[in-house]
């Protein structure tokens, strides 16, 4: 795990500023305590203060959304152009919604702002870049980090090291510049580089994880799922095999 930046996101009302190692102001922001009590309307009325001033925010990153997919889209039509085997198969991107950001941060026992949702949650914006093959996760690493303006946050690398279900994935946090009317900011985006196969699986678990009607308590798949992982890994690596001796 590589940590090469530090960010500070200040947001008052519809101006968001993020800065770099400094310390955090929160100028007019909503209550910086947790919820504790039961007082629901209390609850209810800061869900909805914060759902509303995320407006401006969420447009942000959707903007470094679209800048990081529109690095991807250029590297594709490079790789058409010259008539080679492109290293992307399809690029898939989600925006995660006021409801499901302030879910997260109450998951995390975090407080209900703005700010604290900026500094704590980098998956706001994500972009899952789906390859053919493993080694076409890192050319793609290689090429975007080669881009000077794009910055490294974070790297969990479930490739190399899978995580004990059997996930595989190269997770990114980057920062993208985006150009507002008078200003460049640098937003965090989630990079998910995985093969077809890793995202079958993926997929899959997910699907068989959340979409179950049955009582997951009761069936235990953990072994089975690390077992489909290992065997579509090892069809994928044959076949990555046959692909290098035709591209050698
Ligand atoms: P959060 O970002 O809070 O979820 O925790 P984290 O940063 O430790 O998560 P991580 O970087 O490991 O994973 C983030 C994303 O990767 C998830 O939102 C999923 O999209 C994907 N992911 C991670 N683990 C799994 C898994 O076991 N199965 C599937 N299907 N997807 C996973
Ligand atoms: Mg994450």
């Amino acid at each position: 795990m590589k940590k090469t930046t530090k960010q500070i996101i200040d947001i008052s009302d519809d101006n968001v500023i993020i800065k770099t190692e400094e310390t955090l102001e929160l100028n007019g922001l909503m209550p910086v305590t947790n919820p504790k009590s039961n007082d629901m309307k209390h609850i209810a009325d800061m869900k909805s203060e914060f759902s509303q001033s995320m407006d401006p925010v969420l447009r942000m990153y959707n903007a470094a959304m679209n800048e990081a997919i529109a690095r991807f889209e250029i590297i594709k039509d490079e790789f058409h152009f010259r008539n080679k085997r492109c290293p992307i198969h399809h690029i898939d991107s989600r925006l995660k919604s006021a409801d499901s950001i302030l879910g997260k941060l109450q998951k995390k026992d975090l407080d209900l702002t703005l700010t604290v949702a900026c500094n704590n949650i980098y998956d706001i914006a994500g972009v899952r870049v789906v390859c053919p093959y493993v080694k076409d996760i890192y050319l793609l690493r290689e090429r975007i980090m080669a881009q000077d303006d794009i910055f490294i946050m974070d790297e969990k690398d479930y490739v190399a090291e899978p995580k004990r279900n059997g996930y595989r994935s190269l997770h990114i946090i980057i920062r993208v510049p985006v150009y507002f009317m008078n200003k460049k900011q640098l937003v965090p985006v989630e990079l998910q580089l995985r093969s077809l196969a890793m995202d079958l699986w993926a997929s899959l678990e997910h699907d068989l994880k959340y979409k179950s009607h049955k009582n997951q308590e009761e069936i235990d798949f953990t072994a089975k799922l690390y077992e489909c992982s290992r065997l579509i890994y090892e069809a994928e690596d044959a076949m990555e095999k046959i692909n290098n001796l035709l591209e050698d």
